[in-house]
């Protein structure tokens, strides 16, 4: 159980999204509205909300943009800092602070984080050879480097990770290594760097970890699995040219030379959390007050991610809190799983996703960002991927938004207006309908908030247009409008309870879609709500616990009902279901004109060598992820005579939906090799796109048929 109501204050992080490129839906429904629905629940129960974000902006996978780019690194995060800060804004983001981790502060934060770590001998440090690029004159990180990977074969790997098998590679692993910056083959050169020593922390993780068994299923997997595969140190420094710099008096006091070493930005990114929260609070002209947030006991921190950051927020991040001793350690990390589109993975290199900007650009206007926050809160990967598809997305906005909320609301102003001259009538004797009416609408805030603290966001909203949909049935159920004549204080009393619990429903939806809320709240006259948003509130504001009681007196005059929600045409949907289209076929044919790179052919070999290969068609059976390796789907294929199972590196390009049902040629006397705990029995051949999409080689044959 999240236990905010108990701590003095809250401090509500977003994982800092690069500054490289665009945020989509998928970034959106990973961290930032559900951080966003918490935080502004939080404010409404009149919790003390501290929520931090910013731009990510060191890391070599800027770098790596801006040298393809051929601009420089700066140029880079500027354009897309203040392009994601405006965005974000736009979609109804509340942050209380949004920053960069290329400030001066950020920069002197991470650096003394970094010393008190050294200091305390925490760190190990390892002189290793590793590939340096003689023209570029520059070590090779990460990415600046391909080769064969060892584990698989796969000619493309790179030097943190093959994209094939998903195995974690070290660039020195790698057979035929090349640089990505000027191709040439790397050579070898000493370099130290500073390693944090996670292996010798993995018993004091165990154990705080077994402390949070509250915490998501999904999140405490994974974390057990890389503890069950052993903790690993992990490399901090990098000899980059762009990074927050290694402190050269601490390189010094090991007899090193600073020069060209950064701190490893997945150091140095979740140490903007505390910058910025530095920052906020000298903005606030309360300097020491961030101190209050990241020190005091009485803190609860929770760190909203995708799953991809799990590792960094659940492991490295915590063990570097802890030995630094100062700081508390996160509450709770609610990381969610992945957003698909339409049915596929997202990819932003295919043009496979709805970005922010473009959405806004479409749905112009002040109710474009609360039907996306709605259709997006409502299929949240809370627990498992989900999919977003526009036609759900349209589903929603006319059917829950326009029809249930706004029809619910708009008949009962309409009503109220009509014949109780736009005031709320008395309610007298009310009825057994009545009665339970306002006892649902007691149970409102209780409900729903359960939900958001305990991070089930999608129930919360469920739970709150539940409320809706019950106001719209208990309406029809006590038609007003033939009481009007027969028994007009029964008329009375359905508007008054129905005005009762549009009022709720004006709080209560505020954190989903606090636009819609506003303007139901102005619909109302409902003045005095506490704000959702930064703000100082009066200590007599309505809040959230408020909204189980009935708000309105009788004899308060409303406003003029207007529409909540207009209703989104069938064109609309099209469009944007042509655009993606159209944008991924471009995509595939610019691949195709311009970048068709063709895999250099092989030597030849004998019609025997070709003879030794046993290819045969089977079906595929069954597919699904396997835990830990994001590339990899475990396949069950039929060969007619034998079942077998096998790991294909496909998980990126396809959902095991796709893929199920599929007759696809395996290679079947393929040595069978280990991977992830699990046997592989064979291969299955696809054919590889210029653009790296994935096709499987199908035949329309009997399962067990021989390719030859
Ligand atoms: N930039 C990272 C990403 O997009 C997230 C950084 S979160 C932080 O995956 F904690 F490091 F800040
Ligand atoms: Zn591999």
């Amino acid at each position: 159980m999240a236990d905010s109501s108990t701590s003095e204050r809250l401090l509500v992080t977003a994982a800092l999204p690069y500054a490289n490129g665009p945020i989509h839906i998928g970034h959106l429904a990973g961290a930032y509205l559900p951080a966003d629905l918490f935080v502004r629940y939080q404010r409404l129960k009149g919790e003390d909300v501290a929520f931090i974000c910013g731009s990510d902006e060191m890391g070599v996978a800027i770098l790596m943009r801006a040298i393809r780019e051929d601009r420089s690194p700066e140029e880079i995060v500027d354009t897309y800092h203040a392009q994601i800060e405006e965005n974000f804004e736009r979609f109804g983001m509340s942050f209380d602070y949004y920053g960069r981790t290329t400030s001066d502060e950020h920069r002197d934060t991470a650096q003394d984080f970094f010393r008190v770590l050294d200091e305390k001998d925490w760190f190990n440090l390892r002189t290793e050879e590793q590939l340096y690029d003689p023209e570029a004159e520059m070590f090779l990180a990460d990415r600046f480097v391909v080769g064969t990977c060892p584990v698989c074969g796969y000619e493309e790997a790179y030097g943190d990770q093959c994209e094939q098998c998903g195995s974690t590679l070290s660039p020195t692993e790698l057979e035929n290594p090349r640089s990505t910056l000027t191709d040439a083959t790397p050579e070898l050169k000493e370099t130290t760097h500073w390693y944090l020593p996670l292996e010798e922390m993995q018993p004091k993780l165990e154990e705080w970890i077994e402390s949070h068994p509250e915490w998501k299923n999904n999140v405490l997997g994974q974390v057990q699995s890389w503890f069950d595969d052993g903790l690993k140190d992990r490399a901090i420094t990098r000899d980059v040219p762009w990074g927050v710099p290694v402190p050269a008096d601490v390189a010094e006091k090991h007899g090193l030379d600073a020069e060209g070493k950064v701190i490893y930005v997945w150091f140095d990114a979740p140490i903007g959390y505390i910058s910025f929260t530095k920052e906020w609070a000298a903005e606030q002209g309360e300097e020491d007050r961030w101190a209050d947030y990241w020190k005091d006991d009485d803190t609860e921190l929770v760190h909203f991610i995708g799953k991809d950051n799990i590792v960094f927020h659940c492991l490295t991040f915590p063990s570097m809190l802890m030995e630094h001793g100062d700081f508390v350690l996160p509450d709770n990390v609610p990381a969610n799983e992945f957003l698909n589109l339409e049915g596929q993975k997202l990819s932003t290199s295919r043009g496979w996703a709805v970005w922010l900007h473009e959405y806004l650009d479409d749905f112009g206007g002040e109710r474009g960002p609360d039907l996306l926050r709605y259709a997006l809160a409502t299929t949240l990967p809370e627990t498992k991927d989900a999919d977003f598809s526009w036609e759900d997305f349209q589903r929603r906005a006319n059917g829950e938004l326009a029809d249930v909320l706004g029809n619910y609301v708009n008949r009962t102003l309409t009503f109220a207006h009509r014949y109780f001259d736009g005031e709320v009538p008395p309610l007298e004797d009310p009825s057994d309908a009545d009665e339970a009416m306002l006892d649902a609408l007691s149970d409102g805030p209780e409900a729903v908030g359960d939900a958001y603290e305990q991070y089930r966001m999608r129930e919360a909203v469920y739970e709150t247009i539940d409320l809706a949909r019950e106001g719209n049935k208990y309406f029809n159920d006590t038609e007003p409008w033939h009481t009007r004549d027969a028994d007009p204080q029964a008329c009375a009393n359905t508007i008054h309870v129905s005005l009762q619990v549009c009022a709720a429903l004006a709080i209560l939806i505020e954190p989903v879609i606090p636009d819609a809320a506003r303007r139901l709240q102005d619909m109302l006259r409902l003045t005095n709500v506490r704000s959702s948003t930064p703000a100082n509130d009066p200590d007599d504001a309505i809040g959230w616990d408020d909204a189980g009681q009935p708000l309105l007196e009788v004899g308060h005059a409303l406003g003029e009902p207007e529409i909540l929600f207009e209703k989104i045409e069938d064109d609309v949907i099209e469009a944007q279901i042509e655009k993606l289209r159209e944008r991924a076929a471009e995509q595939d044919s610019d691949s195709t004109d311009t970048d068709m790179d063709y895999a250099d052919l092989k030597d030849n070999i004998s019609f025997d060598d070709f003879m030794e290969l046993d290819l045969r068609v089977g079906t595929v059976t069954t597919a699904e992820p396997v835990p830990d390796a994001d590339k990899l789907l475990r396949l069950e294929i039929d060969l007619g005579f034998e079942e077998r199972q096998i790991l294909a590196g496909i998980a990126e390009q396809m959902s095991p939906d796709a893929v199920v049902g599929t007759q696809v040629v395996v290679v079947a006397n393929m040595a069978p090799k280990e991977m992830f705990g699990l046997q592989s029995e064979g291969m299955v051949l696809m054919a590889e796109e210029p653009d790296g999409t994935f096709v499987p080689v199908t035949a329309d044959a009997e399962n067990g048929s021989v390719v030859r």
